[in-house]
C-alpha cells in the first residue's frame, strides 16, 4: 500500500525552497562572494579578450619590489624547519631552499620539457587558459614517482616535508595529486583560489585540510608567471570563518625563487598561476595532499564488478564516484574542468574502466621528441576517451 507521506508528489508539496536546512549557508558561494565584492581587483580576468594590465591582482611584481610589501619581513628560503613553521603559520607559505639540488632540478626540468614536446606531438597535451599542463606525472618518469615518495635521490629536502607534512596533515595523509602548470606568453593569469575549496563554504579553522608543495625547477619571478599569491591570506579567510565574509585583503605578489626551491603553502592561501611574458614556457609542479580521510571508504573504482558497470544507470556510477569533477577522480587530467554532475560526458570516467577491463588501457606514458612513430601513435585511451566525450555532447 502506497504511503502518503513517502510519495514523490507529497514530499515536494512539503519541501519549499524556504524551508530547505541549511539553506542561506550551503548556498552562499563563500568565501568567494565577500572575497570579490570587497576586492573587485581580484575578479577573474575576461578569457575572451586580450589581458588587460589595470591594477588587479596579476598587475603586480615580486616581494621585494613591491611598495606594500617590501618593508614587511616575508619569508625568504630557508632550510630550517623550524623557521619553515613559522613561516608557513604566519603567511600560509614557506620556502624550502635548495629543497631539490640543481642536479635533482635538470632531471625534472629534462623530463618534464620532453614530456610536454611529446604530449604535444602525440596530440594528448592538455592545455588550460594559463599554458600547457601535464597531468599525472606518476606514470611519466621515476624522477616524478620519486618526488611523490619524498625519495631524497629526486628530492634532497624529502625527510623535512615528509616530517612537515605529517605535522600539518596527520600521518596517513595522502597525495591529492601530482601535475606540472605551464605558464605560457599570451596566456591568462589562474583565478586567485584556495586550494582546499572543494569543502566551501566551510573553512577549516585550526588547521587546513591540504597541503600543497609546489616543486620549482626553474627560476621563477615577475616575468616569468612566478606564482601569484597574497600573503597572510589564510589568516583573513579563517577571520571570516564558516559562516562569515571576508574583508579587503592586502595586494598579491609574484612568487620569486631560485630553481631547487620547494613551496610549502596551506589550502587556505589564496593563490593562482601568474603571466608569463617570456617567450619561454615556465613550469612548476604541485603536489597537493589531503588529510587521509578525503577520499571514498571503499575503493570503488577497483572493486564494482564490470558487469555491474556495464549495466549501471548513470546514478548509480555518479554513486561510485566514476563521475569526475576538477578536484576529484580524474584520470590523467580527464575530467578537470566537469563539475561531477550525473551524465556528464566531459567527467564520466567509465570508458577508462572499461578499458582497464578489457586490459586496452593505454596510458600515456614517457614520450619526447625522440620517441618512435609507434609511441606517439599509440591508441592512448585518454584520446580515445575524449573523442567518446565529444561525440556523445
Ligand atoms: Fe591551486
Amino acid at each position: 500500500m502506497e504511503i502518503k507521506e513517502f510519495t514523490k508528489s507529497y514530499i515536494e508539496k512539503s519541501s519549499p525552497d524556504e524551508d530547505r536546512l541549511f539553506k542561506d549557508f550551503l548556498d552562499s558561494k563563500e568565501p568567494y562572494t565577500s572575497i570579490f565584492t570587497n576586492n573587485p581587483w581580484l575578479r577573474p580576468p575576461d578569457f575572451k579578450n586580450p589581458l588587460k594590465f589595470d591594477g588587479q591582482y596579476w598587475d603586480t611584481t615580486v616581494g621585494r619590489k613591491h611598495p606594500f610589501w617590501k618593508t614587511k619581513k616575508l619569508p625568504s628560503p630557508t632550510k630550517e624547519i623550524k623557521q619553515i613553521r613559522k613561516d608557513f603559520k604566519k603567511w600560509g607559505y614557506a620556502l624550502i631552499e635548495d629543497g631539490m639540488s640543481q642536479d635533482q632540478c635538470r632531471i625534472f626540468m629534462e623530463r618534464l620539457l620532453e614530456q610536454a614536446e611529446g604530449e604535444k606531438l602525440a596530440g594528448v597535451k592538455s592545455m588550460t587558459p594559463s599554458g600547457q599542463y601535464v597531468h599525472t606525472l606518476i606514470n611519466k618518469g621515476e624522477v616524478f614517482r620519486k618526488c611523490i615518495e619524498q625519495d631524497t635521490d629526486a628530492v634532497q629536502a624529502g625527510i623535512l616535508i615528509e616530517k612537515f607534512l605529517n605535522e600539518t596533515l596527520g600521518d596517513g595523509w595522502i597525495c591529492h595529486s601530482f601535475l606540472a602548470n605551464g605558464a605560457e606568453k599570451g596566456f591568462y593569469p589562474q583565478v586567485l583560489h584556495l586550494d582546499q575549496s572543494p569543502l566551501s563554504p566551510w573553512i577549516t579553522e585550526d588547521a587546513p585540510a591540504l597541503v600543497n608543495t609546489l616543486y620549482i625547477p626553474q627560476d621563477v619571478n615577475e616575468d616569468n608567471g612566478g606564482t601569484l599569491i597574497i600573503p597572510g591570506s589564510h589568516k583573513n579567510i579563517i577571520k571570516a570563518g564558516s559562516n562569515g565574509k571576508v574583508g579587503k585583503l592586502n595586494p598579491a605578489i609574484n612568487l620569486e625563487a631560485k630553481a631547487g626551491t620547494i613551496m610549502l603553502f596551506d589550502g587556505r592561501l589564496l593563490h593562482g598561476t601568474g603571466v608569463n611574458k617570456t617567450d619561454k614556457i615556465r613550469f612548476v609542479a604541485a603536489m597537493s595532499n589531503v588529510k587521509s580521510w578525503m577520499r571514498s571508504q571503499e575503493n570503488w573504482i577497483i572493486s564494482v564488478d564490470p558487469k555491474i558497470i556495464k549495466s549501471a544507470s548513470p546514478k548509480l556510477l555518479h554513486r561510485m564516484g566514476m563521475q569526475a569533477a576538477t578536484y576529484g577522480g580524474t584520470i590523467e587530467g580527464f575530467g578537470m574542468g566537469a563539475s561531477g554532475r550525473i551524465n556528464e560526458s566531459f567527467g564520466s570516467i567509465k570508458h577508462f574502466r572499461e578499458a582497464f577491463d578489457a586490459g586496452e588501457y593505454i596510458r600515456v606514458g614517457e614520450l619526447s621528441p625522440y620517441s618512435s612513430k609507434k609511441d606517439l601513435n599509440k591508441k592512448y585511451t585518454l584520446k580515445d576517451a575524449i573523442k567518446a566525450a565529444k561525440s556523445s555532447n
